[in-house]
């Protein structure tokens, strides 16, 4: 008998078809995710659960189902899976890294770039007929090449935007919990404390992910010591910025522009105050959605659930310390 598991959405193909080959799979269906009790009431007859980062996967979900051998988590972000809870009960959760490391930088540069040079804006005049001849004045933004770049985060992401950046001629600071001096050198970048990275750059990216530390890391102070020029891109998790000290920032002038793909709560509430600034670009969560990626994406995650479902170790493990102990049979 093929393990039973369940699919909270309706992933690419090439992970999809691998699961169904595989498992014993009830996919979720609906553009939208499946509401807590549902879900928690899909996985009580199963021995695996693919997830995506819209389920929260905590300590209740977990002990509904003692039967329960893996969590697949369908992102390379897993701050929706209380990981301590799933060591704690050896169960092992996986995550999808390194696939969507370049497409995600450059989704990041291309929010940089589209909200220094007004891109969207551009898109809108001419959509709305406004565009009656070439202006002098007409939709200034800044340049990118020459500016400072701070990167929030010098993992995998932050990484490939300093080169990117390198292309573009960027100064290029970076901060992190764990200093990389041994890439300083080769990639062009320096170390900079917060407050240094905060006052001197031109662009700030985030490419951190979302802990008690960096939770609301960008929120009034922060953005009182940015310059009144600075454009701010977020395509790592919506927290880590306070939106109200966001909108307080942007519409007195604190700082230029803000570019997120990532907002808190998501989607952003209709009511909310950001979507009414001009200087606010919003984009659905989409850093990593490429056709290729996504579907890298879903054959990971895919074969983590199949590993995990067969009592392997995970091709990619969160938490490789429930292999210290006995696993979930
Ligand atoms: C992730 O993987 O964590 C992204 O946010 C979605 O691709």
């Amino acid at each position: 008998m093929k393990p039973k598991v369940f699919v909270s959405r309706l992933i690419p193909d090439e992970g999809l078809n691998l699961v169904l080959d595989a498992c014993d799979a009830e996919v979720w269906q609906d553009e939208l995710p499946p509401p807590r009790e549902i879900l928690l009431e899909k996985i009580r007859d199963k021995v695996g659960l693919l997830s995506l980062l819209t389920d929260k996967i905590d300590a209740e979900l977990m002990d509904m189902n003692p039967q329960l051998r893996v969590v697949s988590n369908y992102a390379v972000g897993f701050d929706n899976v209380d990981i301590p809870a799933a060591t704690a009960r050896g169960l092992p959760i996986g995550n999808t890294p390194g696939v969507l490391t370049d497409t995600t930088a450059d989704f990041a540069f291309t929010l940089l770039m589209s909200a220094a040079r007004r891109v969207v804006e551009g898109a809108d005049y001419v959509r709305a007929g406004k565009w009656k001849t070439w202006g002098p004045k007409l939709l200034m933004g800044v340049d990118v090449h020459g500016a400072t770049l701070g990167l929030v985060g010098f993992g995998r992401i932050g990484q490939a935007m300093a080169k990117r950046a390198s292309g573009f001629d960027m100064r290029v600071l970076y901060y992190d919990q764990y200093r990389r001096a041994d890439l300083e050198q080769s990639m062009g970048v320096m170390y900079a404390d917060m407050d240094t990275l905060l006052r001197e750059s031109d662009f700030i990216s985030i490419h951190t992910d979302l802990n008690a530390t960096t939770r609301h890391m960008f929120n009034a102070d922060a953005f009182s010591k940015m310059k009144a020029s600075a454009i701010l891109v977020n395509t790592a998790r919506g927290p880590v910025i306070d939106h109200a000290a966001l909108y307080d920032a942007l519409s007195s002038g604190k700082i230029r522009v803000a570019a997120l793909d990532v907002t808190e709560p998501e989607p952003i509430p209709m009511d909310s105050p950001l979507r009414t600034l001009p200087n606010c670009l919003v984009v659905p969560h989409i850093a990593s959605a490429t056709i290729a990626t996504r579907g890298k994406m879903a054959e990971m995650a895919a074969k983590n659930l199949i590993a995990g479902v067969n009592g392997e170790r995970l091709p990619t493990p969160v938490n490789p310390e429930v292999y210290d102990k006995e696993m979930r049979k």
